[in-house]
């Protein structure tokens, strides 16, 4: 294992190898996007080749799909599958009650989409994306390329009667340019600081015209697996409620790090 290792890297591998086991044969599997899914999707990989695990798995971007081809997991369209058992992904930010703030990596609207048709939703993370309230995170909010200023400063208009903190909206860059999602369309990192209702708020934004959809995961994860820097893993089940500890034993042929980026 490298030594510039960082304890994040552990701990988001560590997440990552704990949902893994939650896999098995003959599932149908969202494969989230981000460094965190990277790493399940690398783990998963590894499972197919080792143990002849049966599984299919539907990428949530184009980044995903190129990676899950290299490692020899399967891969299928949602549209070919149509339901999935359980779709695994990181997050940028989650609440007490698992909603998510996703989308960092520019995917939220697949990711959503596919988390959706799943029965069960896991999000892997490391302790820094615990959060009291979401909103710290700037929110992504997939918007079409036509007139994008309006809808920005239709949302920005909306925010003002919303239980927010703050209500700066910018366009993401990719480089110089505007970043294109994997459907074509720009984001606005929205700003807020402290988001007091997201439910509210994901309703709202959404009835925005050009507005596609929006990084907030209501009601949508139930297991959360939060990994920490020396290998220890935290499982939680919000639908019964039962916290579990357990560890991952990193040992020296692990080249999961050596890799991904
Ligand atoms: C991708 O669009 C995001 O939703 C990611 O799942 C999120 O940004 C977490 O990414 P990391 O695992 O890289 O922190």
């Amino acid at each position: 294992m490298s030594e510039e290792v960082t304890p994040v890297e552990i701990a988001k591998y560590a997440a990552a190898r704990k949902a893994v086991e939650y896999v098995e044969d003959g599932m149908r599997l969202g494969l989230g996007t981000g460094s965190t899914a990277a790493k399940m999707v690398q783990l998963l990989g590894e499972r197919v080749r080792e143990e002849g695990l049966k599984v299919v798995g539907v990428p949530t971007s184009e980044r995903t799909a190129a990676l899950a081809r290299e490692v020899g997991v399967p891969i299928a369209t949602l549209d070919e599958v149509h339901w999935l058992d359980l779709t695994i992904d990181g997050a940028d930010e989650f609440d007490p009650q698992f909603n998510l703030i996703k989308g960092g990596g520019g995917a939220l609207l697949r990711e959503k989409i596919v988390a959706t048709a799943s029965d069960r939703m896991i999000v892997i993370t490391d302790v820094s994306k615990e959060v009291e309230h979401l909103g710290a995170f700037p929110l992504p909010i997939e918007v079409v390329r036509f007139g994008w200023q309006t809808t920005k400063a239709l949302i920005e208009e909306a925010l003002i009667n919303l239980d927010v903190m703050d209500r700066v909206g910018t366009l993401r860059l990719d480089r110089d340019a505007p970043f294109l999602t994997d459907e074509g369309h720009h984001i606005l990192d929205f700003h807020l600081r402290r988001i007091g209702n997201p439910r509210q708020l994901s309703l709202v934004l959404n009835q925005i015209p050009g507005v596609v959809e929006n990084g907030l995961f209501i009601d949508i994860c139930d297991v959360v697996i939060i990994g920490r820097g020396d290998g220890a893993v935290e499982v939680r089940d919000i639908n019964n409620g039962i916290v579990e500890s357990d560890r991952v034993e990193i040992g020296e042929s692990d080249n999961i790090f050596r890799d991904l980026g």
